[in-house]
């Protein structure tokens, strides 16, 4: 048939599903494979003409030429957001290590042009360093830190913040010259302004959260640390701004394979979103874990020391605060809600196996079980280890990873309706 024939020569599927049936003709045999060779051939040349012998309106193939250039920029635009959506993962990383080796208020200044100059003379750096040791942090707890010491951890945090306006410049630049060459759609833009506003909102909270952590309150018992609520709203607006992009290009370069409609798919499909959301508000209450430095009370698992439940985990008051400020509680919760997301993956997981689930998404739904494996078990190496670096990292980006997977098989599932 023309129709698969134009299939073999990886016409992409999404311009032929939108093509009139009367657009082909159905006819077996080679010489309407021959002619539909050629009137694909008379497209790409852009004639845009005729092509009678393969039963094509005029019409109709000029229509096929420009949804074949849609998709092409839809293609191109889609690579644009999954790359955008690397950096951000890589941004996630340094982020986490940047606050893992304390080098996250080293820098007590901000300036969106100004502060692209690192100091370069002995003199300058001597001039930096003499800002750092006016805040608490160095007052309180990096007393015997030396200059050399200073130039490691303010490179740190130099360099996150380098690679934030790094995926400005690949985010807008694009955006603004497919906006100019009239490739983002009126449905398409709506997304895209969203997504760049959460981008510099971002960039906000990112110095809101830092300036939290320089703030001098004589009357805390507490080392100086940044609010736990900003560091959760900053990695939680992250993970949103990934989502929301990675979602969008999906969209744009991947259409999902044709799947049946049973019972259990459209079960599988509705835990998918559960195993989403369960993810992102599970990596979002690791965040508070991060903020108090609550991985470093009760080392042990599964028991608390030698509870289940710990003592002292409703000691504030009120006692909505232990939810978010008491890092007992804030760890109790984060171990339950990781153990109970793992076990909710791996229920849908087991479920999906008897659903039939086709080719990409049985793959996305095994990746899914065992990163959430994974993930918990890096959870506890951190919590019994004292959160070294290494392994509290690669913690912190497993959740992007897991968040990911989850996200492209709720994008496969949409084709089962
Ligand atoms: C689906 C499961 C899980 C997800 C998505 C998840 C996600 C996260 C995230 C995003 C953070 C914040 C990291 C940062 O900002 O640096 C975190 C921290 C942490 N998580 Fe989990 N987690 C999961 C399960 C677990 C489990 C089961 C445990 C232990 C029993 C655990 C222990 C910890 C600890 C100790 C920290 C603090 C590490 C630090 O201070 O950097 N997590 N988690």
């Amino acid at each position: 048939m023309a129709a698969a024939c134009l299939l073999a020569r990886k016409i992409p599927q999404s311009c032929l599903l939108q093509l009139p049936r009367s657009a082909f003709s159905w006819g077996p045999g080679p010489s309407t494979c021959r002619a539909a060779r050629d009137c694909w051939r008379t497209i790409h040349a852009g004639l845009g003409g005729t092509c009678w012998r393969a039963g094509w309106r005029g019409a109709s193939v000029r229509r096929f030429a420009s949804q074949t250039k849609v998709a092409r920029q839809r293609k191109i635009m889609g690579v644009w957001l999954l790359g955008c959506c690397g950096m951000v993962a890589g941004a996630v990383l340094i982020g986490g290590v940047t606050r893992l080796t304390e080098s996250g208020l080293s820098m007590t200044d901000w300036h969106l042009i100004k502060g692209m100059k690192p100091p370069r003379s002995q003199e300058e750096w001597e001039e930096e360093f003499a800002k750092y040791q006016q805040y608490p942090e160095y007052q309180y707890v990096h007393r015997d830190l030396t200059l050399e010491e200073f130039k490691r951890i303010f490179f740190m945090e130099y360099l996150h913040r380098m690679w934030g306006r790094l995926i400005g410049v690949a985010f807008f630049v694009p955006a603004g010259v497919f906006a100019v060459k009239g490739w983002i759609t009126p449905g398409l833009r709506s997304r895209v302004v969203f997504l760049g506003g959460l981008l510099m909102f971002q960039g906000l909270l990112g110095w809101y959260m830092v300036k939290s952590g320089l703030e001098d309150k004589p009357q805390s018992m507490d080392i100086p640390r940044v609010s736990p609520y900003r560091l959760a709203a900053h990695l939680g607006t992250a993970l949103l701004f990934h989502s929301a992009m990675f979602y969008t290009a999906l969209g744009l370069c991947q259409t999902p394979k044709q799947q049946g409609k049973t019972l259990k798919l459209l079960r599988v499909k509705g835990l998918a979103h559960g195993m989403t959301a369960l993810v992102f508000f599970t990596a979002l209450s690791g965040a508070f874990v991060a903020g108090l430095d609550a991985g470093l009370v009760y080392n042990s698992f599964p028991k608390f020391a030698d509870r289940w439940v710990p003592d002292d985990m409703w000691a504030m008051s009120p006692k909505w605060k232990n939810l978010f400020e008491n890092p007992t509680a804030v760890q109790f919760n984060h171990r339950v809600l990781g153990m109970c997301t793992g076990t909710f993956i791996l229920g849908t997981w087991a479920l999906a196996r008897g659903a039939g689930l086709a080719g990409r998404s049985r793959f996305l739904m095994n990746g899914l079980a065992a990163m959430s494996v994974l993930q918990a078990t890096l959870g506890v190496c951190t919590l019994l280890y004292f959160v070294p670096t290494p392994l509290a990292a690669s913690h912190q980006s497993g959740s992007l990873v897991l968040l990911t997977l989850a996200l492209w098989l709720m994008h496969e599932l949409k084709a089962v309706r």
